[in-house]
């Protein structure tokens, strides 16, 4: 199976690589816009998404003035799965056509009607100037290029006490998304914790979060909560 076969399945890939579509600034969403015609009909990923928002649930105990910011949302499952527990949402992912899955939940009701959809991709704008209760990313961050921009942008968004809930790979061989892929093979747990600290972060806690099979292997997700 090649790289550019595997989008479909968590295989798909960063922007900057791979063989699909680019958009204005050069990013890579080609596979991500396909992928979101299909993505919430993956079981097992409608299952990561609804233990990972119980997890985030069970350790930050939000309520409804929990204003929730969640970066490269997908087709919005984890916010779906979150929406009960929290207030106001605002998804934001870079792919035209998870944005366009995430208007058609919102116009069906399947996400609150009160949710926003935001384009930004803060590998190559800043930070918009508004601050969260919760900023959420799950799978995302072996995407992004400029790691410590990320998670400057990050710290920008989430208010002075707050909490940022990060769900990603733990490091990894490569063997995840496959020959190609520029991204990064997951994170070392230590690693991370020192990128969150010089971001601002104070406190950095590790869970474990779900495991995804593929191929005859398990890959781990961790999930790291920071507070600002
Ligand atoms: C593996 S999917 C995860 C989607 C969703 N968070 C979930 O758990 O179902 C990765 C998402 O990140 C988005 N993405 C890719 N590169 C990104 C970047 N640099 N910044 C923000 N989002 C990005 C993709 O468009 C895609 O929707």
């Amino acid at each position: 199976m090649t790289a550019n076969d595997n989008y479909g399945d968590d295989h798909d890939h960063g922007h900057g690589h791979g063989h699909g579509t680019h958009d204005h600034d050069g990013h890579y969403v080609g596979n991500f816009d396909e992928a979101a015609k299909t993505w919430d009909d993956d079981p097992s990923k409608v299952e990561r998404a609804r233990k990972v928002a119980q997890l985030i649930v069970e350790a930050l105990n939000p309520g409804p003035d929990t204003e929730v910011f969640e970066y490269g949302s997908g087709t919005g499952l984890v916010s779906e799965a979150l929406a009960p527990f929290v207030g106001t949402i605002t998804l934001s992912d870079p792919s035209e056509g998870m944005r366009s899955a995430i208007a058609n939940k919102i116009t069906r009701g399947t996400l609150p009607s009160t949710s926003r959809i935001w384009t930004t991709d803060l590998d190559s704008e800043p930070a918009p100037p508004e601050t969260f209760d919760l900023v959420v990313a799950v799978q995302v961050l072996h995407h992004v290029g400029d790691l410590n921009k990320v998670l400057n942008s990050f710290a920008t968004l989430t208010k002075a006490g707050a909490h940022l809930a990060i769900c990603d790979l733990e490091a990894e061989d490569g063997s995840f998304h496959g020959e190609g892929f520029g991204g990064h093979h997951g994170f070392h747990r230590s690693e991370l914790a020192e990128h969150l600290r010089s971001a601002g972060f104070a406190r950095v806690s590790f869970e474990h979060a779900y495991d995804i099979e593929r191929d005859g292997r398990s890959y781990p997700l961790f999930l790291a909560i920071a507070t600002r």
